[in-house]
């Protein structure tokens, strides 16, 4: 029999799951780690919390189980993109990584968008400087931290370090590489032009691959201590997002998904390079070889949510944890007996800053019409509709920009909430769809080690093997009609409280 591996770093844990080649999730795993805010906007995790997690999760479906190992023909990596993890000369992690939600860089995306252009840095890497991405990180040790990047050997993203520990590879892909900054989009390369005005060299970049390749070999080292068979093929594997649409079916023209992580996502397909000139979505490469998708990212999507939970919602966890249910689930309940519109209240979801449509690390959130009528119970509402609100704006841009979306999945853990799935149906008016497998981007990266293995022919007909979705949530245009001036009003909100955000974060 042949078995498939996805590991998927998030930001939150380390989930692995075993899957049969019809894509059937026989075990799962995950391990938590912390993520450690030193300062307003900053955020970092340590990369050796990520490979004990992949090497206790990995173990873990191995013996829930029961495969044995060498029936695991592929393993394929997922992980959460843009963090910088930098290795001195001996493969030793030299700082803890800084993630993709750390807000710290403004001054080097200046700093970048100088030295490269802003019209030649969105031609390159079809985004603008952005403080999220790696660039921008790499210059920030660079300038604060001198003594730390002379010691810099290596320069990895999250996955590709947990690739490195299994395989010994300095290796990455094409989906993840694109939110570096460095990688040249349209032709799938490192930049030589970015990376020389930056003054950054090549030699600390790994190999860059096709997402379904085989990138290395597990060592015998590695395979001592995960319980794999030392031989084991290591895919290129995907960022997050470029995983979880290969795990939704997300591959072809036409078809988008919406995710509710920790960030929030709308991501469609593209097979040709699609450039907003304005920067506000980013264009990556995606996982099918030779293509691309655009994708609208909102910072605090279930960040906004969990933050309510882990702040206000201290009765329904405990409720909950008698019950033996999700407190999420009695949130959701909550948010449904309240009208569309909060009772006249809005949230803007920028904890963590924004990037679509705003670009604007130092914005922060907001309810506004606050007043004395309301409760904690319209709060949790105007939280899941602001988000919503959020990822409408995504959802028009892409439209925008004539990439056609006739097909939405929703995934993530929010994509589990009904009550937000139909606000998306509401404010996007189009059905959007469960799939029936909820692994996502751990299933993505699995079906791209069956085509690495020569299980599939393709990633598409990957796909249409195994996705099917399940339910379907139709818009009620009684509701889109009612949420039309509050999204209106929400749009307004940002720019009137642009300058104020700056006056906020100059203060000391
Ligand atoms: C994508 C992005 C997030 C992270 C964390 O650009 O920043 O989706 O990958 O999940």
């Amino acid at each position: 029999m042949a078995y498939y591996i996805g590991i998927d770093l998030g930001t939150s844990g380390t989930k692995t799951v075993l899957f049969d080649r019809e894509g059937k999730a026989l075990a799962s795993s995950t391990i938590e780690y912390p993520l450690y805010q030193p300062k307003n906007g900053y955020a970092e995790q340590d990369p050796d919390d990520w490979w004990n997690a992949a090497v206790g999760t990995i173990r873990a479906v191995l013996e829930k189980s029961g495969v044995a190992s060498s029936d695991v023909k592929g393993i394929g990596i997922s992980g959460q993109m843009h963090g910088l993890v930098m290795l001195d000369k001996d493969g030793k992690v030299i700082r803890r990584s800084i993630i993709w939600c750390d807000q710290r860089t403004a001054k080097e995306c200046e700093e970048i968008t100088e030295r490269v252009g802003a019209e030649r840095l969105i031609e390159i890497t079809a985004n603008p400087a952005l403080t999220g991405f790696t660039a921008s990180k790499i210059l920030w040790v660079r300038n604060n931290e001198p003594e730390n990047y002379a010691k810099c050997a290596k320069i990895l993203l999250p996955k590709d370090y947990v690739r490195y520990k299994l395989t010994g590879e300095f290796a990455t892909e094409v989906s993840d590489a694109s939110g570096m900054q460095l990688l040249d989009v349209p032709n799938r390369c490192w930049s030589d032009e970015v990376l020389e005005k930056l003054d950054i060299d090549k030699n600390l970049l790994g190999k860059v691959y096709e997402s379904p390749d085989i990138t290395g070999y597990v060592t015998e080292e590695a395979a001592a201590l995960t319980g794999l068979a030392a031989g084991t093929i290591v895919v290129g594997g995907a960022g997050d997002n470029a995983a979880a649409a290969v795990g939704t079916g997300v591959v072809e023209d036409g078809k988008a998904f919406t995710t509710i992580g920790t960030s929030g996502v709308v991501f469609a397909h593209s097979s040709t390079v699609s450039i907003d000139p304005k920067g506000r979505v980013h264009t990556f490469c995606c996982a099918v070889p030779g293509q691309w998708h655009i994708m609208g990212v909102t910072q605090g999507a279930g960040l906004s949510l969990k933050w309510f939970r882990d702040n206000f919602c201290g009765a329904e966890k405990e409720t909950a944890a008698l019950m033996g249910v999700d407190p999420y689930y009695l949130m959701d309940q909550e948010a449904e007996k309240v009208p569309v519109g909060s009772n006249k209240l809005l949230y803007l979801p920028y904890l963590m800053g924004e990037r679509t449509p705003h670009l604007d690390p130092d914005c922060r959130g907001v309810f506004f019409g606050l007043s004395a009528i309301h409760t904690k119970r319209d709060m949790l509402r105007a939280v899941l509709e602001g988000v919503a609100f959020s990822l409408n704006d995504c959802k028009n841009i892409i439209g925008g920009m004539g990439v056609p979306v006739s097909d939405m999945m929703a995934c993530g853990g929010g994509g589990t909430s009904r009550v937000w799935r139909q606000m998306l149906a509401d404010l996007y008016g189009c059905e959007v769809k469960t799939a029936a497998n909820r692994e996502g981007p751990a299933l993505g990266v699995a079906i791209l080690a069956m085509v690495g293995a020569g299980e599939y022919a393709s990633v598409p007909e990957a796909c249409r093997a195994i996705i099917k979705a399940d339910k379907v949530q139709a818009p009620i245009p009684e509701n889109s009609e009612k949420y039309a001036p509050f999204y209106q009003l929400y749009t307004e909100l940002y720019p009137a409280l642009k300058d104020s955000y700056k006056k906020l974060a100059a203060i000391d």
